[in-house]
């Protein structure tokens, strides 16, 4: 029997609904919020505003573009966190309501392990691969960085992660102190093409094993553009795609560096021949860490998985696949549950 599942995400500032029937994608519907843009980053009060709005005609166009009926839902599954409490509340109060509306089961999904699951949602004729457990995730997104052990659906381990700014963090800020409009990190990516990525160098930090850093790479770059602007006021505009490229390749060297020593690491605790890994996360779209990760498969034999670009920022297409491999279980939320703004565990 086919199971339909509706995935919600409501997280930070997208508002998205998918529809999957067991791991297949039928719809993936998301809606952005442009009303961050005049502030430099998302205002949470105008965030959980813009979900109320969009919610409703999010959903239906989800359930109409998958073309089948509400009441051929299977179960409803919601992003519970981490992520604005206020944004998380929209989605979990109209999950909630949906459930009961339609008697159907409602399943929580933890954000974070919805972004490593998203390698898991199959095409209609089901032909994309999917990792083979166990593997490797390298989890990068605006507010987490880190190596992630999956040992199965449900059995994930963090090995090591960031101890202050996330990747995402990185690439938003330098963007910033460029002057650049948020999110800067698709930003810097567009103008990072053009540019010369060793025509700058930043210092990268000593973070012992597999913990990452990177508060002092922005306050370097701060301190490197201050300098440059005393000098001439024009140099941001001057350099601009260098110093796209130049801060860009400088992010994705201290990524891969960690990632080879994960690798290193795991491949000699597993089974002789395992190479899986993947990426997920919102920076798992840029281009520079995608290009650096095919370089890492035809150079070190690295068995790669990279999410296509609709599945690497925010979606509920992976919202609904977690779900999907809940409901197997019969690991349902009930209706007291409540929505958590930081990573649990
Ligand atoms: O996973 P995500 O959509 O939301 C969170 O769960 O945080 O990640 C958002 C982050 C932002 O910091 C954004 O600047 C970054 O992902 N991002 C990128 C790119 N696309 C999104 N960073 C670098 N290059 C990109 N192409
Ligand atoms: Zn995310």
């Amino acid at each position: 029997m086919q199971h339909y599942i509706l995935g919600i995400e409501s997280s930070c500032d997208d508002t998205s609904a998918a529809i999957i029937r067991d791991d297949v994608i039928l719809s993936n519907i998301t809606a952005n919020q442009d009303v961050h843009r005049n502030f430099g980053g998302v205002v949470p009060e105008l965030a959980s505003r813009a979900h109320q709005q969009n919610i409703v005609p999010v959903i239906e166009t989800a359930i109409q573009k998958a073309n089948i009926g509400k009441n051929q839902l299977s179960a409803i599954a919601f992003t519970q966190g981490p992520g604005l409490l206020g944004s998380l509340l929209v989605g979990t109060s109209f999950a909630k309501a949906l459930s009961l509306g339609l008697n159907i089961p409602l399943i929580v999904v933890d954000h974070l392990q919805a972004h490593i699951l998203s390698h898991f949602i199959r095409n209609e004729d089901r032909t994309n691969p999917v990792p083979a457990f166990p593997f490797l995730c390298l989890t990068v997104s605006g507010g987490h960085t880190q190596f992630v052990w999956i040992r199965d659906y449900f059995d994930m381990e963090i090995i090591g992660q960031t101890i202050d700014d996330a990747a995402g963090e990185a690439f938003d800020k330098s963007a910033k102190i460029m002057g650049l409009p948020y999110p800067g990190g698709p930003m810097i990516d567009k103008l990072a093409q053009l540019g010369d990525p060793k025509r700058f160098t930043f210092s990268k930090p000593n973070i012992p094993g597999l913990n990452f850093s990177f508060s002092g790479l922005k306050t370097s770059f701060l301190y490197f553009l201050r300098d440059e602007l005393k000098k001439d006021p024009d140099f941001i505009e001057k350099h601009k795609n260098d110093l796209c490229a130049s801060i860009q390749a400088t992010i994705v060297e201290m990524l891969m560096s960690k990632l080879a020593l994960a690798m290193e690491q795991k491949r000699e605790a597993e089974t002789r021949g395992w190479a899986d890994v993947a990426i997920a996360g919102g920076v798992s779209a840029n281009s520079g860490l995608r290009k650096a990760l095919e370089q890492a498969r035809d150079q070190r034999g690295w068995n790669i998985f990279i999410p296509p670009l609709q599945y690497s920022t925010d979606n509920a297409a992976m919202i609904a696949v977690a779900g999907y491999f809940k409901f197997l279980k019969g690991d349902f939320g009930s209706q007291g549950v409540t929505a958590y703004a930081r990573a649990q565990g």
